[in-house]
């Protein structure tokens, strides 16, 4: 049997990266507010609230999963914990593009308990209220929902925010263009109810790929598999057709009943915003609830960065995916790096890009790509393209790129009504579904500075580098020896601009 939550929790426990809170504690706002206070600290550890207030002994919920912490996301991926974010990218590039067969095995943990019909009761699972204004008890927050495509029978799990309604039912609001709402839509046009099955516990691999885009004809859970380099359980559903995974904490089963509806919202959002309540949200209604003993309710804070769960994972995804959409996808050459800062609304709203110019027009051709790219189409609003001897994850080299590569009149244009987005706050509400995005040369100009004229950058000798470097011991310093971008060369002298970078 593979890895499931508790195992990885295990793992994390071990580096320091997960807390238990045995004191009792309130789903209404108080889970919340503890989580995003921890979280203001950067690098802050999973929260598993073992005594919540009306719940019985044994239901507890796991929050900020991975937050602001590489140790998580490097266990998740099944790689060294000691890894920093941008190793996590560059591995993320397999890692994320990869596919394995799930599994499919008779039994698993996930029925350990199952109530049926009338009995199906989700009020058990202590689902917070976060925000003093959310509009309900979100259930669904770390979640995968997991439904077919009707026309091709094709299997979706995706991450779609969720809001208990009554004992059995629940709202998914999954936006347009999402593919579980497709789903649905199709479905009803047809008279016909859409099987759902909702992962309310869920595998931490799995929570990577859902929450992120793929591939409508894609099935996620093998990209889950890839993340973890061996295959997903899965079991049948008992009341669907649709595959569960057999480690998964808890699992409802049901319908999106046709023409179905309910209100849902407000809810607080990754934005660090409220999401307006939404009038039609498709219901989803349960027939069948499974769960592990001692069920784990996952939860993710939704917040301005680093209070919520949207940081690194989101950073690491898109960044290596935008990457392999480039060169991988499409074969565009010389990139370098791809960084989407946490800050940046969970990493959805801006992309720094560091490439090795080869010809005339390569810095727009690489925002151009960026700006449609399924993975960073949606919401993003402002591309930032560095030269290779800038590291896109240092905020402070970027914005030495901008303030001495970029021109204002030159290095700058704006491109109208892309894919925008429903939650974005800077738009009229009727206006948001049409972005834009913001393109900033901050590389040397090719169009003003022949090869070798653009002036030449400060940079240390490399042997006075690694002199200090063999001394740095003795000095005695509180500091570790940075890794610089680049070096002085030789060469330079003669020909102006050195291209000639170590990174
Ligand atoms: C914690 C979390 C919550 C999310 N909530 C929503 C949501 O409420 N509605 C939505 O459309 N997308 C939401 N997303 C984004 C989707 O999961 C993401 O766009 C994913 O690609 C959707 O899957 P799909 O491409 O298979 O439709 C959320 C993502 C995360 C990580």
């Amino acid at each position: 049997m593979g890895r499931d939550l508790r195992e990885w929790m295990d793992k994390v426990e071990a580096h320091g990266s997960l807390e238990r809170i045995q004191e009792e504690v309130h789903w209404e706002e108080e889970m919340g507010a503890i989580s995003y206070c921890v979280n203001q600290e950067l690098g802050a550890p999973a929260l598993l609230f073992e005594n919540i207030t009306g719940h019985e002994t044994g239901f507890r919920s796991l929050w900020n999963l991975f937050g602001s912490d590489t140790t998580r996301l490097a266990l998740a991926m099944n790689e060294d914990p000691s890894l920093g974010i941008k190793e996590l990218i560059s591995l993320g590039r397999d890692k994320f593009g990869t596919q394995i067969d799930p599994v499919f095995v008779d039994n698993g943990p996930v029925f350990e308990n199952s109530e049926y019909g009338a009995d199906v009761d989700l009020s058990k699972f202590p689902s917070p209220i976060t925000w003093p204004k959310d509009g309900g008890q979100y259930i669904g927050t770390a979640c995968a929902v997991i439904s077919k495509n009707p026309e091709t029978g094709t299997v979706n799990v995706g991450t779609y925010r969720g809001m208990l309604q009554s004992e059995n039912t629940a709202t998914v609001n999954a936006v347009k263009g999402k593919d579980m709402r497709a789903h649905v839509e199709t479905q009803w046009e047809r008279g016909e109810p859409l099987e759902v099955a909702i992962v309310y516990g869920t595998l931490p691999e799995l929570l990577l790929v859902s929450g992120s885009k793929y591939g409508e004809a894609d099935n996620e859970f093998e990209y889950a598999g890839g993340v973890r380099g061996n295959p997903i359980e899965l079991v049948e559903g008992e009341t669907t057709d649709l595959p569960i995974p057999a480690n998964a904490e808890i699992v409802a089963e049901g319908r999106f009943l046709p023409d179905d509806y309910e209100s849902e919202g407000p809810f607080g959002e990754f934005t660090g915003y409220y999401g307006e309540r939404v009038e039609q949200s498709p219901l989803a209604t349960f027939d069948a609830v499974h769960y592990r003993d001692d069920p784990i309710l996952t939860v993710a804070v939704e917040a301005d960065y680093p209070g919520g769960d949207n940081g690194v994972k989101a950073t690491a995804m898109r960044g290596s995916r935008i990457w392999n959409s480039l060169e991988r996808d499409l074969g565009v050459p010389g990139i370098e790096g791809v960084y989407n800062p946490p800050a940046a609304a969970g990493g959805g709203g801006m992309t720094f890009v560091s490439i090795e110019q080869q010809y005339p027009g390569h810095v727009n051709q690489v925002a151009s790509v960026i700006s449609g790219a399924p993975v960073s189409a949606y919401f993003q609003k402002l591309i930032v393209v560095v030269d290779e001897d800038v590291d896109p994850t240092d905020l402070n080299q970027v914005l030495w790129a901008i303030s001495t590569r970029f021109h204002p009149r030159e290095d700058i244009e704006v491109i109208e009504d892309t894919w925008g987005y429903p939650l974005d706050p800077s738009l009229p509400e009727d206006e948001r579904m049409y972005g834009a995005k913001l393109w900033l040369d901050a590389t040397k100009n090719y169009k003003h500075y022949d090869e070798g004229e653009f002036p030449e950058r400060l940079a240390l000798r490399r042997e006075t580098y690694e002199r200090v470097a063999d001394r740095w011991d003795e000095f005695d310093f509180d500091i570790d020896l940075p890794d610089l971008p680049t070096f002085y060369e030789e060469e330079s002298d003669e020909g102006g601009v050195s291209r000639s970078v170590d990174q």
